[in-house]
């Protein structure tokens, strides 16, 4: 038998949690609304109002900076969209990667062709000169990232912003955080799903490859070495690889081919190259067939609204998770450079 002040303490707990899921589910329910107001005002975490009185104008200069950039040179959406990932691999999006300008033997073997780090410099002057210190480097790198998918025919992608920049940067942990040329699938769905990316988000992700190309070194060629260049077992795609690559890497780190067909327009025909057999990187590849994410690559090549669906959430999620906000951190002076 329950005393009389169990009881009391009993319907207390029980009226306390039925309020506490209420109050839950309202919060859950308007989400992306309480969520917005209260990280306008909190100076710890990203929002989609940051700079709206500090800086309103920077969305704007960054489009307006970025659009002659990728006329004139259609290929700087891919460079942008892997220095993104390459940054936000690291450390959390936090500009670690524009201090690292250096590419060579010694410099980070993972940031192997890695380009236009000089753009988003150009484009932090060119805000600096409107809203002076204000803007960091890691939020110049993110819109930039999100304007080249959408200049090159992708979604439309609202991104919270309010991240600070961070004053090192390493070869060595790069190496250690990045994934190799040659990563297959568990890898590759343990980096994502560890930012909280569902399935469908990380194959989404990995859609980047719609853009710009890959290098023959970074191509794993143990599929095709075991016959001959042109040889009745091979597809077209193969032969095609082979002969670009073969000889290659022995005298030139230059040769590349286009990770899809349509190399400098963000669109799903890498999920119908993949499925048809012409994945260019191991990753690619392997995502065709492996169980756990083929029919959502079948998905993404069927039906490209629901590609760019899962990748705007899971764009979103790469750019916000483990990043610097409110006091860590700093706004760099200049992007590839220490303060
Ligand atoms: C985790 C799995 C991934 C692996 C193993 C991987 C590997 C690679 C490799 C080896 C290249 C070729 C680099 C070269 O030879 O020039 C490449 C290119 C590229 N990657 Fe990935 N990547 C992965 C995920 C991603 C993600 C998540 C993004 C973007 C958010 C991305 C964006 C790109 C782009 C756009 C290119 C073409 C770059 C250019 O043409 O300049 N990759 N990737």
């Amino acid at each position: 038998m329950r005393t009389k002040m169990e009881l009391v303490i009993l319907v207390c707990a029980r009226i306390w949690f039925v309020i506490s899921c209420l109050v839950g589910v309202g919060a859950m329910r308007n989400s992306s609304t309480t969520t917005v107001a209260h990280e306008a005002t909190a100076p710890g975490l990203l929002s989609y109002k940051y700079y709206e009185t500090s800086c309103p104008q920077v969305e704007s200069i960054v489009t307006d900076k970025l659009t002659p950039v990728l006329l004139s040179d259609p290929a700087s959406s891919a460079a942008l969209l892997r220095l993104l990932f390459h940054d936000c691999q690291v450390q959390g999006c936090d500009a670690s990667i524009l201090l690292d300008s250096d590419t060579s033997e010694m410099g980070s073997r993972k940031n192997f062709a890695i380009r236009n780090r000089e753009t988003i410099g150009m484009i932090k002057t060119a805000v600096d000169s409107v809203c002076p210190g204000t803007v960091s480097c890691s939020d110049i790198l993110v819109l930039a990232a999100r304007d080249a998918v959408a200049m090159s025919g992708g979604p439309k992608i609202k991104v919270p912003l309010g991240r600070k920049d961070s004053n090192s940067s390493s070869h060595t942990f790069a190496d250690a955080s990045l994934p190799a040329a040659n990563a297959g699938v568990s890898e590759t769905l343990s980096i994502f799903t560890k930012r909280g990316m569902t399935i469908e988000e990380s194959v989404a992700i990995l859609g980047s490859h719609t853009l710009g190309v890959s290098h023959c070194v970074n191509i794993n060629m143990d599929r095709f070495s075991s016959r001959q260049i042109i040889g009745a077992n091979r597809t077209p795609f193969e032969a095609l690889v082979a002969l670009r690559c073969a000889f290659a890497p022995s005298f030139s780190n230059s040769a590349a081919l286009g990770n899809d067909v349509t190399v400098t327009t963000f669109d799903n025909q890498y999920y119908k190259d993949v499925s048809g057999g012409r994945g260019l990187l191991k990753i690619d590849s392997d995502m065709s067939t492996d169980p756990r994410t083929a029919p959502i690559v079948e998905r993404f090549a069927q039906n490209q609204d629901e590609f760019f669906k899962e990748f705007t959430a899971a764009f979103v999620k790469l750019a916000s998770t483990n990043v610097l906000t409110g006091h860590q951190g700093v706004v760099r002076t200049k992007c590839n450079a220490v303060d």
